[in-house]
This record gives structure tokens, sequence and C-alpha cells, in this order.
């Protein structure tokens, strides 16, 4: 059942162009410019007057709503306030009014996700969620649901499920964005197209080849002392994503920060035996994510820039290449990169990478 695959996570990762279609089957209307995001709640009179989003989820599903946030913010002009589910659910939040509770979840019955959706609920919020699981607690507690077809993920250090979390924020702007007119017709097809290019970067990104160079990558620093993630914008929840794939699977220390951040600490960390990361691809912060590089590297830090900015390449002592794309969707295929290093590391230093210690697939307890 792992299809031939050493371990579920693998197959998990390879499964991502497939994801994507499934994600995108029967949803796209490029005649109109604009998405059928499936199930009730989901139309022009539900979505035109959101003042505010407010996502909670924990963990990946976290690092998938901070591209949401980009995304709606971006592309839909509504704002979006995103918080740990654990914290939301113990502060004492001021929701204003129309405001469209977010909840983000693979398994649906994360306790913190849910309570926080109860909470905004209670707080006068509309509760949706974007969920893996028909059926689950957090999806019956949806007045509107968009579901991910990542289909069942048995791997712990979730894949998959995260791509789909993020092609489906992707396609939620665009719906937010047609019902409240921010989006034309036009901008509306050409995003429909960007995603039809998207399978085929995917599995450039997945070809053996790749793989290979990412297995030496992992080789090369599998002992290092530990890792640090950059990225920027859009990338930046994808640094964040690297740091804990490579945590939990490795048991590696990893930080991930915004590339902005470096600066004003976490720089005095660089030293030869600490690889940093760089996410970095063609857009609006490219230029400064290079010049990160730089500073590294002039402290005497290791490179390895991933992504689809040439340049940063160069600076670079080490990269891996990434397909061009629109900047919004970028995040789906530099994850996967930094899905297969940690996965690499973790195989070479032997851990069980199904299995992590310490972790449970679905933490249904606070
Ligand atoms: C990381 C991971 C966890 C989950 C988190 C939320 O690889 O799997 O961080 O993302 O526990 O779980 P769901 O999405 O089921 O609410």
């Amino acid at each position: 059942e792992k299809g031939g695959y050493e371990h579920y996570m693998l197959k998990e990762i390879h499964e991502q162009p497939d994801v994507l279609a499934r994600t995108l089957e029967g949803r796209l209307r490029p005649d109109t410019g604009d998405v059928d995001l499936g199930g009730e709640g989901w139309e022009d009179s539900d979505l035109a007057n959101v003042e505010r989003v407010q996502v909670v989820a924990c963990g990946t599903a976290l690092h998938a709503g901070y591209i949401a946030r980009y995304m709606i913010e971006g592309l839909a002009g509504v704002p979006v306030d995103i918080d740990f589910a654990s914290e939301f659910r113990y502060r004492d939040p001021r929701l204003v009014k129309n405001t469209m509770a977010l909840a983000i979840s693979q398994s649906g019955e994360t306790a913190d996700t849910l309570a926080a959706l109860r909470l905004a609920r209670d707080l006068g919020a509309r509760p949706t969620s974007i969920c893996n699981v028909v059926g689950s607690t957090v999806m019956r507690e949806s007045s509107a649901t968009l579901l991910t077809e990542a289909g069942p993920e048995i791997g712990v250090a979730s894949t998959k499920a995260f791509v789909a979390q993020v092609v489906a924020a992707y396609l939620l702007a665009l719906r937010m964005g047609r019902a409240n007119g921010r989006i034309s017709r036009e901008q509306g097809r050409e995003m429909i197209e960007e995603l039809k290019r998207l399978r085929a970067r995917m599995e450039t990104v997945l070809a053996p080849e790749a793989v290979e160079h990412i297995r030496e990558l992992a080789d090369r620093h599998r002992n290092v002392k530990g890792f640090f993630f950059l990225g920027r914008g859009i990338n930046f929840p994808i640094a964040l994503e690297g740091a804990l794939k490579l945590k939990e699977i490795s048991y590696m220390h990893a930080e991930g920060y915004p590339a902005g951040e470096m600066k004003h600490g976490p720089i005095a960390l660089i030293e030869p035996d600490l690889t940093t990361v760089v996410v970095n691809s063609i857009g609006g912060v490219s230029e400064k994510s290079r010049s990160n590089i730089e500073q590294v590297k002039a402290r005497g830090g290791r490179v390895i820039a991933v992504g689809s900015d040439r340049q940063s390449h160069e600076i670079a002592e080490e990269a891996v290449v990434v397909p061009e794309s629109s900047e919004w969707l970028s995040p789906v295929l530099n994850v996967i990169p930094l899905q297969l290093l940690a996965y690499h590391i973790a195989d070479l230093r032997g851990c069980d990478i199904d299995k992590p210690r310490n972790l449970a697939k679905s933490v249904t307890v606070e």
C-alpha cells in the first residue's frame, strides 16, 4: 500500500500532483473566470460583504493559513487576521462585524482548532473551514467547507494535505475576489490558467534527477549543527514549514524566520556549521532575499537557495532550481524540495519517518 515507496511520507510527497488535480476537479469555470468551491455557503451573497477573515489553525495547517492571508488580502482585498488556535481560544479576541472565521485542518478533529472556531462563532463570526475529512467535527460545525481532496494522509508529517490547503486557499481567494468584485473576469481567467500550468511544474520538481539532487544535498548537510530557513512574502510561511518538517522527522534543530527578521537576532547563529536555506522565487521581494543570502555568506554561513530566482542560485553555493510560476502559487512548488530535504536527511540519519517520536497524527486533546 506504500505503492513501492519506502515510506508513506515519500509516497504522499509524490502524490501531490494528483492531489492538485483532484482538488481542482470540477471546480474551474474559465468561462466566467471563477471557481465553484462545492457545497453550500460560498455564494456571492455569503462572501460579498465579508469585512474580515479570522484564520485559526495549528502546525502545518497554520502555515497554510499564513499563505491564505497573503492570497486573500492581495487578491480579494479583504483584511485577514490569523492566530494559533491555542492562543486565540484563551485570549479575549475582538471581532469586527461581518467576520468570516476560517479554520484550516487536515483531520477536522484538532481540539484547539475546533475550540477556536466555536469561540469565533459565539462572538458572531460565520464559521467556515478548509478541511480534508468529510463528516469531521470541524466540517459539521462549519456553515461552509471547502474540501481538500488530499485523500487519507498516513505519514505523521503532513505534506500532501498542506499542498491541498494552499491550493484551496487560492481557490477561496479567487471566489471571494469574484464575489466582491475585486477580481475581474479576465484576472480570474488568468488565475485559472496559472493553476492549470501548476501540475507539470510540480512534476518537474519531483522528477527522479531532481529528487536525487536533493538526496545529495541532504547527504552533504546531514551532520551540520542546525538549519536556518528564511523566506519573504508569500514564501515566508514556506520557511516556517521547511523548519517544522525537518524538526519533526529528523530531530535536527531548525529555525524558520521571515528573512527580514534575520538581523534582529537570529543572525548571531550564523557560522560554517549552520546551513541556511533561503526560499526565493521571482517576485516583488526577490531582490531583498538575495541580499539576505549575501549577508549570510559574508558571515561565513553556507547557503542553499531554493526557488525560481536564478540570481539567488548564483550567489549561493548550492541551489535547488524550481520552475517559474505566478508568485501566488510559488509556495506550492517551493515546499516540495523542503519536504524532500527533511525526508532524506531523516532517512540518512536512520529516523523512523512515518512514526516520528513524541508525535500523534491528530491532536484531539490539548
Ligand atoms: C505537521 C503536522 C501538524 C498538523 C497539526 C494540525 O506535519 O502534521 O503540525 O498540521 O497538528 O493538524 P490538523 O490539520 O489535522 O488540524
